[in-house]
């Protein structure tokens, strides 16, 4: 048995079927449970390889297989470490209908779709290329790691093929150390961004699909034997964890020490016979909890051997009580919005740099008196999750399985669990991170129920540490605002989330929602995980007001959020959306062109009228008393 789907059989119980290509060769596909994890690798030595790239388009995957759906010749094969105009010029008989080297050139990380008018809707393969001096001294092992890909990728070095990767938005690596060769190394890049039936998401969403490299690629060093996965946080009965796994030779019995300067911490201990070292130890004096308020993080390093791997951490806990999520055993109200992983500006191309994320998050955080922030409905680039860490804003965290995935295709069902465990094992030493979520507004059926009860269980055997949740639908009284959550997946969440959009796409006046009536279980925390109506920044109507109008929105959420205060049990929300956002459904000329205008500024951050009205009451809630929030 392969050791990749013995890991995964280890980490899941069940050998996951991963999706096999057609096409030969079958490369090697990467997954959380076969490939390298690097964890915080973004912080390890390396060569950042964004910069210019060329690009050639492939939309009919010539690339990959001939017209007959068999290996294409030569002629096709992009990846080849070839000079093509030398080799043709050298021998008449050569024919390539391709040159990457003399293709155009692009920036990454991006999307194509931002490259030039005629790929502004593309979907599909394309290729990129560059070439990239090897270090000369070279000692211990490398890596090609990619901060993530949409969708499909397939990576190649120096003509060989590496592997491939499913899902647009997850990290994945491959081992280079024996393929490095002096001087210029070429690598080449196949990304296919066409969403399929089976994949996740699937081709209906209401987001632009930004095909690309659209995270950094670096070339990683680490000494022979490396901490490959370390996960390191403040457990409910107050000790320090540790869960760190080495790689290389003679991982076992290895002497390693977690420490932790600033708090004078020094654990020593010894890795088993697979190389894993678990440990805890009493929370050190002194220890400053990670909140919104005090977003304490320390350099946290373990030493193992000739490597020193690190992270910066925050400590915190949080759990559910009955109703109330507690946040350092406190209760704590997540006063929040949605995001997508798009920046600012007319023509998003999905870079997040840090001053992008800081320019996001710092509207909720300061401009909004938020401490929450749902990171919809995908893993967003480590930046931002580093950066919620550095401010003080609590996440949820999102896998795409969104509206109607193939839940009887066991295809599916193994990517949607890889890419929750590589979103787990990338990002569990984040503090701000609080909620795993498992699907957004999925309608309720048998077989969709076991596709989310098997994520459900397997973010349980990663990551104890968390909550759980889904965003789910409701249903209502035709003739009358009474709202039932009746779904049976909430039995299995910590933590309860309603999208609603009463007001918006209901003919309901905005004056009947406060009297809304909400049949939810009592015993749990609820979040408004969505609500919002559009409005056309700089459009005013003060008469109707209409749809689409700033007025129309302001009063949306002035009513929505008077119906809020009535529930019981709500402890959040995130309404949508923080930004105006692309989406190729949103096609009203006057109002949308394209974009989804629920955003409380607009593409270019100009706010509008309902962005005072929610940080109003959000400021009145960080004002209030505990109790009362
Ligand atoms: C849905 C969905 C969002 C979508 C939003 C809308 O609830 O979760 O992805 O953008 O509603 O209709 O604007």
């Amino acid at each position: 048995m392969r050791i990749g789907i013995a890991i995964a059989t280890m980490l899941f119980g069940t050998a996951p079927v991963l999706a096999q290509t057609t096409d030969a060769p079958a490369l090697p596909l990467a997954t959380a449970a076969s490939g390298p994890r690097l964890v915080a690798a973004d912080l390890r030595d390396g060569m950042d390889l964004s910069g210019p790239w060329h690009y050639s388009i492939d939309p009919f995957r010539a690339g990959i297989a001939g017209f007959h759906g068999e290996t294409p010749d030569r002629g096709q094969l992009r990846y080849q470490d070839v000079d093509v105009r030398r080799e043709m010029a050298r021998d008449t008989r050569t024919l390539y209908e391709f040159d990457l080297a003399r293709s155009p050139v692009t920036t990454l990380p991006s999307s194509w779709l931002t490259e030039a008018p005629e790929l502004r809707h593309y979907q599909g393969l394309m290729w990129y290329q560059r070439t990239f001096p090897a270090p000369t001294q070279r000692k211990g092992r490398y890596f090609l790691r990619f901060g993530a890909a949409n969708y499909a990728t397939r990576v190649y070095l120096n003509g060989r093929p590496l592997g491939r990767h499913e899902g647009g938005f997850t990290p994945f690596a491959f081992e280079v150390t024996q393929w490095l060769r002096d001087g210029e190394n070429q690598i080449t890049i196949g990304v296919d961004s066409q969403a399929t039936e089976a994949t996740v998401p699937p081709p209906v969403t209401d987001w632009e699909n930004y095909g690309g490299v659209t995270r950094p690629v670096r070339l990683i060093a680490t000494p022979d034997t490396y901490v490959d996965d370390a996960w390191v946080r403040l457990t409910r009965d107050g000790r320090l964890a540790v869960d760190a796994h080495l790689d290389g030779a003679g991982t076992a019995g290895r002497a390693v020490h977690l420490r932790i300067a600033a708090l004078g911490l020094d654990l020593a201990g010894k890795t088993d016979a697979t190389g894993n070292w678990r440990a805890t130890v009493a929370a050190p004096r002194g220890l400053m909890r990670w909140s919104p308020e005090h977003p304490k993080l320390y350099d946290v390093t373990i030493d193992a051997g000739e490597d020193q791997w690190r992270d910066r951490i925050g400590f915190r806990t949080i759990e559910v009580r009955g109703a109330d999520i507690l946040l350092n055993g406190r209760p704590v109200f997540l006063r929040g919005i949605s995001l997508h992983e798009e920046e600012l500006g007319t023509d998003p191309t999905r870079a997040i740099t840090p001053a992008a994320a800081r320019a996001l998050l710092g509207e909720i955080k300061d401009g909004l008196h938020g401490n929450f922030v749902r990171l919809a409905h995908y893993p967003h680039s480590e930046v931002m999750t580093r950066t919620a860490d550095e401010l003080g804003l609590i996440v949820w965290s999102e896998v795409p399985v969104y509206w109607r995935v193939a839940w009887s295709n066991p295809d599916t069902l193994a990517t949607a669990r890889n890419m929750l465990a590589e979103n787990i094992l990338r990002d569990r030493n984040r503090a701000a991170i609080a909620i795993w979520s498992v699907a957004n507004e999925t309608p309720v059926t048998e077989a969709r129920n076991t596709f989310l009860h098997t994520l459900v269980s397997d973010v349980r055997k990663l990551d104890d540490s968390r909550l759980v949740s889904a965003a789910l639908l409701v249903e209502r009284s035709p003739d009358k605002l009474d709202m039932t959550l009746a779904d049976p997946l909430a039995d299995a969440l910590d933590v309860l989330a309603i999208n609603t959009y009463n007001g918006w796409y209901t003919a309901d006046r905005l004056s009947d929602l406060p009297g809304s009536v909400w049949h939810v279980p009592a015993n749990k925390p609820l979040v408004f995980s969505e609500f919002g109506a559009d409005a056309k920044a700089g459009f005013h109507d003060l008469a109707g007001p209409q749809k689409f109008s700033e007025e129309f929105q302001a009063d949306y959420y002035r009513q929505t959020l008077r119906m809020a205060d009535r529930l019981p049990t709500l402890r959040g929300m995130s309404p949508w959306i923080l930004k105006d956002f692309r989406s190729p459904r949103r096609q009203n000329p006057d109002f949308q062109q394209g974009w989804n205008r629920k955003g409380l500024i607009s593409e270019t951050g100009q706010r509008k009228i309902a962005f005072g009205v929610l940080a109003d009451y959000y400021r009145a809630k960080e004002a209030a008393p505990a109790g009362e929030r």
